[in-house]
């Protein structure tokens, strides 16, 4: 049985305050949270607070992004020791705001989950593809590549160390869901492809479902058998969104 975990990706949004009301109000509602791993991913200069905030709950901690060196004069980077110096557990590689707007090909997010990995952080590997992809029929295609770029460099057993999280970059914070099937469809095309390299790995490896989930569809698409959670943005920014979408997942 995976676990689903809804992890709340809050990207460049919040302040002091903003950020201090929305971890109390999710922490206040936990209790109805049954099933899910929950995790939120406040921008960098916030996790200090988070994690003070959440000290005693279960709520995981991760980043957004993370730099592909361990140290040194890489100005603006954060390391990957530096998360987990914090108490992450999670930090997300290969988001597609990443890859579109900060130019990271397969190659960097390869690299990226390789020294989170190794760092003892789980990565929330993102794929995804575009609406062009998607309409000239590409899909499968495109999230191969994007696999493939971890898999075959670093293998299934390295992948398992990860989460993936299926993002299609047309549904990212348009309002615009995949159905449950468009979901699903790509969700098992991932699965088996990871299950063609090793079978233990993808029947145990996460995938999580990103794309303007809310409440409101949340049940509907977790539902689904390959479906083990969701990557949340915009919804991730209200405390009683984001946990509906979190009990959405009760079983
Ligand atoms: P969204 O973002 O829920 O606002 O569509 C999801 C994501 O980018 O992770």
């Amino acid at each position: 049985m995976r676990q689903p975990l809804v992890a709340g990706n809050w990207k460049m949004n919040g302040s002091r305050s903003a950020v201090g009301e929305l971890l109390e109000g999710i922490k206040a509602g936990l209790a109805g949270v049954k099933t899910a791993e929950v995790a939120v991913c406040p921008p960098y200069v916030y996790i200090p607070e988070a994690s003070t905030r959440l000290a005693g709950t279960a709520v995981a901690l991760g980043g957004q992004n993370v730099s592909t060196h361990a140290g040194g004069a890489y100005t603006g980077e954060i390391a990957a020791s530096m998360l987990v110096d914090f108490g992450c557990k999670y930090a997300i590689v290969g988001h597609s705001e990443r890859r579109t707007l900060y130019g990271e090909d397969d190659t960097v997010v390869a690299e990226k989950f390789e020294v989170a990995r190794k760092a003892g952080l789980v990565p929330i590997f993102c794929v995804g593809e575009t609406l062009e992809e998607r309409e000239g029929g590409t899909t499968e295609a495109v999230i191969a590549r994007q696999l493939d770029a971890v898999l075959d460099r670093f293998g299934a057993a390295a992948l398992a160390a990860g989460v993936i999280a299926y993002e299609p970059v047309w549904a990212i914070g348009t309002g615009r869901t995949a159905s449950p099937q468009q979901a699903q469809e790509v969700h098992a095309f991932i699965r088996g492809r990871v299950a063609a390299k090793d079978r233990a790995v993808a029947e145990a490896i996460r995938i999580l479902y990103g794309g303007s989930m809310k409440p409101d569809n949340a049940a509907e698409l977790m539902a689904q058998p390959d479906i083990d959670g969701g990557l949340i943005g915009g919804a991730s920014l209200k405390a009683s969104d984001f946990l509906a979408i979190c009990t959405a997942a009760n079983r």
